[in-house]
C-alpha cells in the first residue's frame, strides 16, 4: 500500500512516500481503508521537530483520517465491514480520564498514523461517520473539532447566551465558532487577518478583532462586552497570548488551554487569583466525547470549513500550505 513516513523531524521534506505491506486487524481490532486524511498544526510541528511527546522513528504521520471497515478482526462488536468511521486521536481513551497507555496510543507520534491507504486500528479507537459528512469532511473531525468541543462542553459547560473568545482562524478555533454558535452563545473572533475576520463573521462570529492592529485584544472584548468580560477563552496561542486570555475573560470566566502557537513568556498566576479564573489544559477528547460531539454534528448537520483539499502526491504541498498559515479552518488530503 502507499503510504508516508517521517524519515527524520528535519522539516516537511523528511517526509518519504513509500511501498508498505497492507496490516493485518488482531483482537478487537479493524482494518480501515482510508479516504482522506486532514492536518493540524501538531504534525507539522513533529515534522519540524517541535512537538512535545515523544513521536515514533519512521512514524506514519497524521492523527485524522476518515474511511471504511473492510475487514474486522475476532470479537470486534462495535462496527462491521462497510461501516464508514473516522480513527479517534487517541486509540486508547474510551472515556473518563485517560489511563497511563493514552499518550502514548496518539495516532501519527506515538503509533503509526493515517497517511497510507490502510490502517488497523482498535475496536474502541474508531467512531461512525455522521450521514450527511463526506469522507473528505469526516477527516476534518477526529482533533481539532473533538479539541474545540472538549473544551466549550466538557471544561466550558457552555450555554445560550454565553460570549466565547476564539483565537484564530485554524482548524480548532472555526469549530470552536461554529459549536458555540450551535449551541446559542455569542462569539469574539480575534486573527490576524481583516479578511479572515470577514468570514469568520459569515459562519455567525458577532465581533471579530485584528490582533496584529490591535494587540490589547483583551481590553477590546472587555469593551465589546460593556466591561464584563468574555465567559471563556479557547486558548490555542499559549505562552504568548495567556495574559491577554486573562485580561479577557470576566471574573471566574474559562480559559481551556489548547495550543502553544503564540510562543513563550513567563505567567503571572497571581492574575489567575485576581480573576478566579478556570484554566485547563485540555488534550483532544475520548472516544465517547467523539461520539457525543457526531450526535450534535448529526441533529445540527454541521459541516465543517474545509480550506483546501490536496491529493495525496502533494502531501507534502499540503503540509507547506498549513505552515503558511494562510488557510481558514481545515485542509485535507485525499488518498
Ligand atoms: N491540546 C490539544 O489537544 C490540541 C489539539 C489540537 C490543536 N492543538 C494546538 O492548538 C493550536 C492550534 O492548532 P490548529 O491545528 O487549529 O492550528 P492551525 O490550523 O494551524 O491554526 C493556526 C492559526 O492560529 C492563529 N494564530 C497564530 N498565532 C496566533 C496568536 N498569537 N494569537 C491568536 N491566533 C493565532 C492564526 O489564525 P489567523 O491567521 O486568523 O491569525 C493561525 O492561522 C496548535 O498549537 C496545536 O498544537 C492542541
Amino acid at each position: 500500500m502507499r503510504a508516508y513516513q517521517l524519515t527524520a523531524q528535519s522539516g516537511i521534506d523528511a517526509l518519504k512516500a513509500v511501498d508498505l505491506p497492507v496490516p493485518k486487524p488482531g483482537r478487537r481490532q479493524v482494518l480501515v481503508k482510508i479516504a482522506a486524511c486532514s492536518l493540524n498544526y501538531r504534525d507539522l510541528a513533529i515534522a519540524t521537530g517541535r512537538y512535545r511527546a515523544p513521536t515514533r522513528a519512521h512514524v506514519i504521520p497524521l492523527s485524522d483520517g476518515a474511511g471504511e471497515v473492510v475487514e474486522t478482526g475476532q470479537d470486534v462488536l462495535r462496527v462491521k465491514a462497510g461501516d464508514r468511521v473516522m480513527g479517534c486521536f487517541f486509540q486508547r481513551w474510551t472515556g473518563g480520564e485517560p489511563g497511563p497507555d493514552t499518550q502514548g496510543s496518539a495516532l501519527g507520534g506515538g503509533i503509526d498514523g493515517m497517511l497510507r491507504e490502510y490502517a488497523v486500528l482498535e475496536e474502541d479507537g474508531v467512531v461512525k461517520t455522521p450521514a450527511h459528512l463526506t469522507d473528505i469532511e469526516a477527516a476534518a473531525l477526529p482533533c481539532a473539532a473533538l479539541t474545540a468541543w472538549h473544551a466549550l462542553v466538557e471544561h466550558g459547560r457552555l450555554a445560550a447566551g454565553r460570549t466565547v473568545l476564539a483565537q484564530g482562524t485554524g482548524g480548532v478555533s472555526i469549530f470552536a465558532l461554529q459549536f458555540a454558535r450551535m449551541m446559542g452563545a455569542a462569539v469574539i473572533a480575534i486573527s490576524s487577518s481583516d479578511e479572515k475576520l470577514a468570514r469568520a463573521k459569515t459562519l455567525g462570529a458577532d465581533r471579530g478583532i485584528n490582533y496584529r492592529d490591535t494587540p490589547a485584544w483583551d481590553a477590546a472584548a472587555m469593551e465589546m462586552t460593556g466591561g464584563r468580560g468574555v465567559d471563556q477563552v479557547v486558548e490555542v496561542g499559549g505562552p504568548g497570548t495567556f495574559a491577554r486570555s486573562l485580561g479577557a475573560i470576566r471574573t471566574g470566566g474559562k480559559i481551556s488551554l489548547i495550543g502553544v502557537l503564540a510562543g513563550m513568556a513567563d505567567i503571572n498566576p497571581s492574575l489567575i487569583l485576581a480573576k478566579r479564573a478556570d484554566v485547563r489544559g485540555i488534550s483532544v477528547g475520548s472516544m465517547q466525547m467523539f461520539e457525543a460531539m457526531n450526535a450534535a454534528v448529526s441533529a445540527h448537520g454541521l459541516k465543517p470549513v474545509i480550506d483546501r483539499v490536496f491529493p495525496f502526491a502533494e502531501a507534502l504541498e499540503a503540509y507547506r500550505h498549513l505552515q503558511s498559515a494562510a488557510h481558514f479552518g481545515k485542509i485535507v488530503i485525499t488518498i
